[in-house]
């Protein structure tokens, strides 16, 4: 078939777009596309949105009234449910290792460095699969529950709501080391971060909008200690932190001891799911080291885009959806492959 000039003048700007895009933003082209499957089973993942369609339809609507009343009795519940879903796809991805407890043949990801004394909301999870278990027995893994608990998490403290593909199963084992390996700490250079990200198959932008889950949510002193007294090694603070905010945090966590005092990760608004993390980001108020090297780091796409979402909320949610959906396809275990626990916390038949 002949091309007329037009098509070949529109296929030649196409890809020079693309080959601009990807020489200035390795991964923007690839990365707000989508996947091109909304609403099939995703050909790689196997993954569906309509996978409990049948076998319990009013999944979603249980998941929801729980989280609803924890969140009113609580109302910092919201943050720890939707961090369970990182911690958990960052090892050996999105199959509820991280909610096993210690048992003869099981080591916890609950004692890890990332994870102990500081992820939260075991008790809600347990809540939500009890509910499950009593409308539809032996049917929404523990891993699909996490992905929800996430969703509606997010979609109740303001944020966006996605179309969110289901059918994970739970695995039969955890990885303790894995756990210490994967997730990224605190005190992360910009490069670390994109190296934790991409070992994921998640990318700059990824990055960027997934950093916006901390609009919502606490960290202890012990995790951003190190930026008020000794930040380089020299028993100095970090020189990008803003001069009141240092103060205030000072107060909070002092140089010896306080380990355990929290501090708001979005100083504007704890509770409500919006951008200004990305303002506070903009003006040296980015809580974690983490969170400022966004910023300082220097990465042009990751700094162009927190500049963005700092403008334009709108944007950031649509982003965010869609890095949560990338998220949660990370190495799920699906078909026969693994199995829909009964009990969050154990394997089936272990004692
Ligand atoms: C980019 C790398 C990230 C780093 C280094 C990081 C690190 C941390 C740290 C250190 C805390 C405070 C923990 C504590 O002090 O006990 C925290 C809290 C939190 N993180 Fe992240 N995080 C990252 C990305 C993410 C992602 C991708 C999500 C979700 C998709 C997320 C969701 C949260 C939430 C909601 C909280 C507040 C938890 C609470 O209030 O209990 N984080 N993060």
């Amino acid at each position: 078939m002949a091309l007329s000039n037009q098509h070949l003048l529109s296929l030649a700007t196409f890809s020079l777009y693309i080959s601009v895009s990807l020489a200035f933003f390795p991964g923007y082209t690839t990365h707000f596309m989508g996947s091109g499957f909304p609403n099939e089973a995703h050909p790689l993942t196997g993954l569906c949105p309509e996978y409990y369609q049948f076998t319990c339809p009013q999944a979603d609507e249980i998941v929801i009234s729980v989280l609803k009343e924890a969140i009113s009795k609580d109302p910092r519940m919201a943050a720890p449910l939707l961090r369970l879903h990182f911690h958990d796809c960052f090892v050996q991805g999105c199959d509820a290792s991280v909610l096993l407890d210690d048992s003869k043949y099981i080591v916890s990801e609950k004692n890890a460095v990332p994870n102990m004394n500081s992820l939260r909301g075991f008790e809600v999870i347990d809540q939500i699969k009890a509910q499950l278990e009593e409308a539809c027995p032996n049917t929404i893994s523990c891993a699909d529950i996490i992905a929800l608990a996430a969703r509606g998490s997010t979609v109740l403290s303001g944020g966006p709501a996605w179309e969110l593909p289901l059918g994970r199963k739970d695995s039969k084992t955890a990885s303790l080391k894995g756990a210490n390996a994967n997730i990224p700490p605190p005190n992360s250079t910009i490069q670390n971060l994109i190296t934790l990200f991409a070992r994921q198959g998640l990318d700059q932008g990824d990055l960027a909008a997934l950093s916006g889950s901390h609009t919502i949510g606490v960290a202890r002193c012990v995790s951003f200690k190190q930026r008020l007294y000794n930040q380089n090694g020299d028993n100095k603070a970090d020189q990008t932190l803003e001069r009141s905010f240092y103060y205030s945090l000072a107060r909070v966590c002092p140089r010896s001891g306080g380990d355990n005092n929290i501090s708001p990760l979005d100083f504007t608004s704890p509770v409500k799911f919006d951008n200004y993390y990305y303002k506070s980001i903009l003006v040296g108020r980015g809580l974690l080291n983490s969170d400022e090297v966004l910023l300082t780091g220097n990465e042009p796409f990751v700094v162009s885009l927190i500049k963005t979402y700092a403008e334009d909320e709108a944007l950031f949610f649509d982003h965010f959806a869609k890095s949560m959906v990338k998220m949660g396809k990370i190495n799920p275990l699906t078909g026969y492959n693994g199995e829909v626990r009964k009990n969050c916390r154990r394997v089936n038949g272990a004692f």
